[in-house]
């Protein structure tokens, strides 16, 4: 088999074969196959797409590129759940007790944040002696025992998706449906997931700016758990606006545990409980989607996903006091108010530029060197649909510094406040199954 018959294969429609395709990701990852021919062959794709079939094989091509995760000591059905880049995505911090009190097992192995993005894993470093850094054995045991243990990401996987994410970076072929969806499902199959619910976010700040893209994603990797015995939902929600009012790392375990007290911002927990619903169904622990969603709400009002949360704090050696007294955790030590330059209704809030402004705070890191503020961020006061006069408050600043000027100026721009009144925008455009 040569690479070039491939590319012209692609170039002019043709559909790839499993072994043509195992051929290209093979070669790739052993580095037999050079970039320029793999960008060709991207380029290939991105104008003639692929088959279901082709999307399928070449996501488990990468999946089995590295190490795979073996689950199978855990008991139940391992229900993974991925996100197309939030800003301030509190939902994982929430869900996972959650879904964990109604027995799924919640078997994660996280990142770090870098740039805007902040991991999970920074997130829960802002509960006093929290760590990740526990034994396969041990991670197994908590799993069994608590139904949920955070984990750091070890191992080599999927390292033909890294290195050609890298490549696609930078030969303009990143915006392509089959790369995307392949890309983001071998990384949940290779993490052991038997069924995945994806939150595929929409809008000005998204990955996927327009419902009608959204919605073609959402297919594609719907198609790709079909195809692979990966049983997959894909919820499309808003990104006109971050979630819910927190953004940075002490702020946003406050939010989850407000959440998970049941006083948590209306449009985080509604995400949270529809994304859970399917969760739980695809999992065996409700018969509907309905019947899911209305045991995580008694899950929360009985204050059991808060024991959860808890017990899964305590195994990983942190202090539960926290969550008890949010106070205890990490405090800015200056609160800087951003005021509406004039009187309107709040259209969009940039979510992007929401992130960035805390990622300048020290939320986030620029680079993978940088070390973060866990107590810094940006806390919104104001949300698209609210009224607002000239200088009252829409954001807080939670700074380590007096002089945030600038960013406090960022913060002021991302705020769309226009003259004519405006709706609370809609949080869930769609579900595909
Ligand atoms: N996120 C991924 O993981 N892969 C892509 O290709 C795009 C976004
Ligand atoms: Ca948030």
């Amino acid at each position: 088999m040569r690479m070039v018959d491939l590319i012209a294969k692609k170039r002019d429609g043709g559909v790839l074969s499993k072994t043509e395709i195992d051929f290209i990701i093979e070669g790739y990852t052993k580095g037999e196959i050079p970039d320029y021919q793999l960008s060709a062959w991207a380029m290939a794709v991105y104008f003639k797409g692929m088959t279901s079939e082709e999307v399928a094989n070449l996501t488990m091509a990468m999946t089995l590129s590295g190490d795979t995760v073996d689950l199978s000591p855990i008991e139940g059905v391992k229900v993974d759940k991925h996100s197309t880049g939030g800003v301030g995505d509190t939902t994982t911090i929430i869900l996972a007790p959650l879904v964990a009190a109604a027995g799924i097992p919640v078997a994660k192995m996280s990142g770090r944040g870098l740039g805007h993005t902040g991991g999970t894993i920074d997130k829960l470093e802002a509960i006093p002696g929290f760590h990740v850094e526990l034994s396969a054995e041990e991670f197994i045991h908590n799993v069994n025992e608590f139904k949920i243990a955070v984990i750091g990401q070890s191992g080599n996987l999927t390292p033909a998706d890294k290195k050609l994410y890298g490549l696609r970076d930078v030969t303009a072929t990143v915006d392509s449906i089959p790369l995307i969806a392949s890309s983001i499902m071998s990384k949940k199959i290779a993490a052991g997931a038997d069924a995945i619910v994806l939150d595929v976010k929409t809008g000005a700040g998204a990955f996927m700016k327009s419902l009608d893209e959204a919605r073609a994603l959402a297919s594609a990797m719907v198609d790709i758990g079909r195809e692979l015995g990966r049983h997959t939902v894909a919820i499309i929600s808003d990104m006109s606006q971050p979630l819910g009012y927190a953004v940075g790392n002490s702020l946003e375990i406050k939010e989850a545990i407000d959440t998970l007290r049941g006083e948590g911002p209306e449009d985080l927990t509604r995400l949270v409980l529809t994304l859970g619903a399917h969760m739980v169904v695809l999992g065996g622990k409700a018969e509907s989607f309905e019947e899911g969603y209305q045991l995580l709400e008694e899950l929360i009002h009985s204050g059991k996903a808060l024991e959860v949360l808890k017990q899964f704090v305590v195994a990983q050696g942190g202090t539960a006091e926290v969550i008890d007294d949010p106070e205890k955790l990490p405090q800015a030590p200056y609160q800087v108010h951003v005021t509406a330059p004039v009187d309107g209704y709040i259209h969009a809030i940039q979510a992007e530029e929401i992130g960035v402004a805390a990622m300048q705070l020290g939320a986030g890191r620029p680079t993978k060197e940088s070390s973060i503020d866990l107590a810094v961020g940006v806390v919104l006061t104001k949300k698209v649909g609210h009224s607002v006069r000239q200088g009252e408050t829409i954001a807080i600043l939670h700074a380590n510094q007096e002089d945030v000027a600038a960013i406090a100026q960022k913060i002021e721009r991302a705020f769309v406040i226009q003259s004519d009144a405006c709706e609370e925008s809609a949080l869930i455009y769609d579900i595909i199954q």
